[in-house]
């Protein structure tokens, strides 16, 4: 609410400039209860209100740079609700006697079929007489309304047929909440407010331990990489189960960095639990408000990745490991371990991510004809290096839970340390081959695979002309630097996984013997 008490605001989204925003309405005698982002829409709101709510906010809007889906109710027009819409989903509901406004079709779907999806840039007044639509110049607009046809349960999954194909999808907007308003790509600087450490105390840690389970597991592992190169700190990676029962030195100089999606976790909670009882400052990493984790934690980063409903996690996998690469960057400018080349170079990389997924994306049709030919295979191996190696190990992991077929993820370099004997003429092998300084080592294990006559899919950049000398199929993905390349090339891996999945006839979705959250030891 606004100062008096008559404005008050629903939103979606991040308003980006808050800051600059919420100090100068504080220099113009505003008093504010929070620290949210919001606040500063029904200050403005009232600062710009001279008897039409709506012109105060075509006005405020104008100030706000961000995402946000807005809802407004004024005690002076108490009949009417007022709405704005900018890159945050707004969608108008209109019922027999009734008008709705959600940020998904799902909210209102028990009441009426009938819907408008705002646009950005527009402003919506519902009111006893109907809508107004206009811009954010307040001139008239149109939009069509929709008969939507889906059930409950499809519209949930936006017309896709699972949610977890849902969930991949939603991975450029995923991508965009975990950064919003946390990257300065000209000062080189992360903010993330959340974190309750001061620059001393970052300045004062020996050593970062990250704890998680399943998928946040290979989160961490990517974590760890880029952690130990911009940081400058030993770091390790625990599973939560193992960590628990471990005699691990503990002290106030150790950071520990604790990874759930779901925040309940057992194993996980059990270990931050412990350290948190010996001292130990715990960031948590998830994606649910008021989980455990969050509660238990120092301090907790949220991922802002939406709801995941397909066990399979997939778009909180990309914004956990955008999660690290963030703090990752926080820890290494505090420690003067980054130049401010670097940190801009990795800020500008992450920045390009959205639209890069968006890309990989692109490729669906591709990637679910290359399956198609796997659909029977027996099993399957995924290699690659550095960062890669986690992201062979999460593709092996993805087609395990949904398709149920054996399928293991190695360090490419490992493979003639064992694996190689398992291989067969034709065993598919999943070559995570993007651009890196590791670039033609992955190439020589590539080489090693060939002589074996497995059969080799690369995942390799789009500018590669040579790669398909020693591989079978090349699936390329966007060219990237080193520290994005990866994460687009997960989500190569988890469309693979996924029609792998479906052509086999499995319960994607729900896959036997596993659940969402496991609770239990
Ligand atoms: C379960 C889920 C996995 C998940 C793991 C860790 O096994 O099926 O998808 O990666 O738990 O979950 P968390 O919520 O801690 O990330």
């Amino acid at each position: 609410m606004d100062c008096m008490g008559k404005f008050a605001v629903v939103h979606n989204g991040i308003i980006e400039n808050y800051r600059e925003l919420k100090d100068s309405l504080i220099e113009r005698g505003h008093k504010f209860v929070s620290e949210t982002d919001t606040e500063v829409v029904s200050h403005l709101i009232e600062e710009e209100y001279r008897g039409d709510t709506c012109r105060a906010l075509l006005n405020a809007v104008k100030k706000l740079r961000g995402s946000y889906a807005l809802a407004i109710i004024s005690q002076d027009e108490p009949d009417k609700v007022f709405a704005a819409r900018m890159e945050s989903p707004m969608v108008l509901g209109i019922g027999e006697s009734q008008l709705f406004l959600a940020s998904d079709v799902t909210a209102f779907l028990k009441y009426t079929r009938k819907a408008i999806f705002l646009e950005d840039g527009d402003v919506a007044v519902l009111s006893r007489d109907g809508i107004d639509l206009m811009d954010f110049e307040g001139k008239k607009v149109f939009r069509d309304v929709k008969a939507i046809d889906w059930d409950i349960e499809a519209a949930e999954k936006a017309g896709y047929e699972h949610f977890m194909l849902k969930e991949i999808h939603e991975q450029p907007q995923s991508l965009k909440a975990a950064i919003a308003g946390r990257l300065d790509e000209f000062k080189g600087t992360v903010t993330l407010k959340e974190v309750s450490l001061t620059e001393d105390e970052m300045r004062n840690i020996d050593r970062i331990v990250i704890i998680a389970c399943g998928t946040s597991y290979h989160a961490g592992m990517m974590g760890r990489y880029v952690m130990e190169e911009l940081v400058g700190l030993p770091v390790s990676v625990e599973i939560g189960s193992e960590f628990r029962y471990s005699h691990a030195r503990l002290d106030d100089k150790t950071l520990i960095i604790a990874i759930s999606q779901s925040g309940e976790t057992a194993d996980t909670l059990a270990a931050v639990k412990e350290a948190v009882r010996r001292g130990v400052h715990v960031i948590a990493v998830t994606n649910v408000v008021g989980s455990t984790l969050s509660r238990e934690a120092t301090d907790t980063v949220y991922m802002m990745s939406g709801p995941e409903i397909g066990v399979a996690a997939t778009k909180t996998f990309t914004a956990q490991v955008v999660v690290m690469y963030m703090l990752a960057i926080m820890l290494g400018c505090a420690r003067n371990t980054i130049s401010a080349d670097k940190a801009s170079k990795v800020i500008r990389a992450l920045k390009s991510l959205p639209q890069k997924a968006q890309q990989v994306l692109e490729l669906d049709a591709d990637i679910r004809e290359v399956a198609s030919r796997f659909r029977d295979s027996a099993s399957f191996f995924l290699v690659g290096r550095h960062l890669n190696y986690p992201v062979a190990l999460e593709g092996a992991l993805k087609i395990k839970e949904i398709s149920y077929v054996m399928s293991e993820g190695f360090a490419a370099g490992e493979l003639k340390h064992g694996p190689l004997a398992l291989l067969a003429n034709g065993t598919p092998v999943i070559a995570i081959a993007t651009d890196s300084e590791l670039y033609d080592k992955v190439v020589s294990n590539i080489r090693e695979v060939k002589a074996r006559d497995a059969t080799v899919i690369a995942i390799a950049s789009e500018s590669n002309k040579t790669i398909d000398q020693v591989s079978d199929i090349v699936i390329r993905v966007p060219d990237a630097c080193e520290y994005i390349s990866p994460i687009m090339s997960s989500i190569v891996l988890q469309l693979f996984a996924y029609y792998i999945a479906l052509g086999r006839g499995c319960p994607i979705d729900r896959p036997r013997n596993l659940a969402k959250s496991v609770t239990v030891e």
